[in-house]
């Protein structure tokens, strides 16, 4: 049911490179007099095409991963590569760069721009690189497009469910075409078949190339991933692979809709 237009997708150049490797990673929190260790040695790798579901218990390091995994923040020590360039010395400015360019984010509230149509949320990000308003439209079409919602393009924010929040989120995380989509709780604030709905838009564009690493916090979302990694006290303790993993477009269909 979802479009099948692929170019908002960077192409996969190697399809087994790491995307994502990281090199015993530590990083601490200076609270005070109290120094917070939330991670405590990560070392992991994730290739091109890879479907990842991070778990752990609240408190675990989750979100201190993700933000470094997306250069929003630096580890104190080890190293990490993006798309093998070393990029844990990097300076604020530099992983902005970096950040606008290969990492799409995907948040637990929408952060929609509420007086702001579909159209113009998902084309926020591209105002930040050098494209023609022509190029910014047919990019921002076509992201809408990608996650099912080439219809909704003028609607705003309030006319629209959680779901088709989500997902102009989601369009709006594609448009600089990312290598990583990147997705902390991204089901956090749905109801357990919209949670579903955004879960075929991600295997959709995992299908289709896209490197996706969401932290969920339950089971059954994680399922929907391929490769499942349990933090604990700041340290990865468990990275299995799913087996027999569901197909959302398939689950949909035995779930009651909400409308009536
Ligand atoms: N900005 C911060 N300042 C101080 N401590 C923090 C900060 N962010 C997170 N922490 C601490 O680091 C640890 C890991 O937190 P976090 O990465 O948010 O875990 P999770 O996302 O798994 O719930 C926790 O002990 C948390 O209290
Ligand atoms: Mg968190």
């Amino acid at each position: 049911m979802l479009a099948t237009n692929q170019s908002t997708i960077a192409p996969i150049t190697a399809v087994d490179a790491a995307v994502i490797c990281v090199e015993d990673i530590h990083k601490y929190y200076e609270l005070g007099e109290t120094r917070v260790h939330a991670l405590r040695g990560v070392s992991v790798a994730v290739h091109g095409g890879e479907f990842v579901a991070l778990m752990g218990a609240s408190g675990s390091g989750k979100s201190t991963f993700m933000n470094i995994l997306g250069c929003l923040d630096r580890p104190g020590s080890g190293r990490y590569l993006l798309e093998g360039v070393d990029v844990s010395q990097h300076d604020k400015r530099a992983l902005a760069l970096i950040r606008n360019q290969k990492i799409g984010f995907v948040f637990q509230g929408f952060n929609l721009l509420a007086r702001t149509t579909a159209l113009e949320n998902v084309e926020l990000p591209t105002l930040y690189s050098k494209v023609s308003n022509e190029e910014r439209h047919t990019r921002a079409s076509e992201a809408l497009a990608m996650v099912g919602l080439a219809d909704r393009a003028e609607h705003f924010p309030s006319q629209m469910s959680g779901g088709q929040q989500q997902r102009v989120a989601v369009a709006r995380a594609l448009v600089n075409r990312p290598s990583i989509l990147l997705a902390d709780e991204p089901t956090g604030n749905l109801d357990s078949r919209t949670s579903v709905e955004i879960m075929e838009v991600f295997q959709d564009l995992n299908d289709k190339g896209l490197t996706v690493v969401m932290v969920t916090h339950e089971h059954d979302i994680a399922e929907f991933a391929k490769r499942v990694l349990v933090f604990r006290d700041g340290k990865i303790r468990k990275d299995e692979p799913v087996r027999n993993r569901p197909r959302a477009s398939e689950v949909l269909k035995t779930l009651p809709t909400l409308e009536d």
